[in-house]
């Protein structure tokens, strides 16, 4: 529980700017707070839960932000995209701002479940292979997928530049061409290579759940939302 916070400071921390920007805006009376315009940058206000609006549009003060975004195809995950276009780019101003960063990186012509945070523990925890958290890829295949493949992706594949070999940790089969693969690692692009190393070829990559957490089906593509408290907890529940 934080205390009274200045609301200079509290806009500062949800990315509206430094400290000089922040009480322009709020002596402009571009900010309300509680529905009521307040002009005074000092004026103190205990932060959590706290509804805001700049200029209209209406925020929710967050200590962290916990983000997750639809990722469409033709998005790069990196701070300084080369040859497309970003996916922070399709996240609002204030939460590029406050440093949100993606957890892990999808590449740029892989689709779902990307997260975003500014809790560098929290990246830390879901990334790191060491703690294991499965990221599940649907995966569709150039050719129909043959059980001895399936066998092989459980077994473990060897790929260039790795010294033993690398398993799934499940690979369970939709259709004909369309398998559901479970990593613990987030190699690069460590999909498309397990299955060239099975003799296989993507044709197409999805995430669609990262540890307890589904990609939800009426996240539209390209679309973000906040993390519910329990879609938070469900992210390291298995
Ligand atoms: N594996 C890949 O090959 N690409 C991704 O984007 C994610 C996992």
């Amino acid at each position: 529980m934080a205390g009274l916070i200045q609301l200079d400071r509290i806009l500062q921390a949800q990315g509206f700017g430094n400290r000089k920007e922040c009480r322009a805006l709020i002596r402009h009376g571009q900010v309300t707070v509680a529905g009521a315009v307040c002009e005074d940058p000092f004026a103190e206000f205990a932060p959590d839960g706290l509804e805001f609006a700049v200029d209209g549009e209406v925020w929710q003060y967050h200590e962290h932000a916990y983000l997750m975004l639809n990722k469409p195809a033709g998005f790069e995950c990196s701070r300084s995209p080369i040859h497309h276009a970003g996916a922070l780019d399709l996240l609002p101003e204030p939460l590029r701002k406050r440093g949100v960063q993606p957890v892990g990186r999808l590449d740029e012509d892989t689709t779902g479940l990307l997260l975003f945070t500014d809790d560098g523990q929290l990246i830390h925890r879901l990334t790191s292979p060491r703690h294991k958290v499965a990221k599940v890829y649907q995966v569709t295949a150039k050719h129909p997928v043959s059980d001895q493949q399936i066998a092989a992706l459980l077994a473990g594949v060897q790929l260039h530049d790795e010294p033993a070999p690398i398993a799934a940790v499940a690979c369970e089969r939709r259709s004909e061409q369309v398998i559901h693969l479970t990593l613990t690692e987030g190699k690069y692009h460590q999909v498309k290579r397990m299955l060239g190393a099975a003799g296989n070829r993507v044709e197409s990559l999805q995430r669609i759940a990262i540890g307890g957490l589904r990609l939800p089906e009426d996240l539209p593509e390209k679309s973000w939302r906040w993390l519910t408290e329990d879609e938070l907890g469900r992210l390291l529940s298995v």
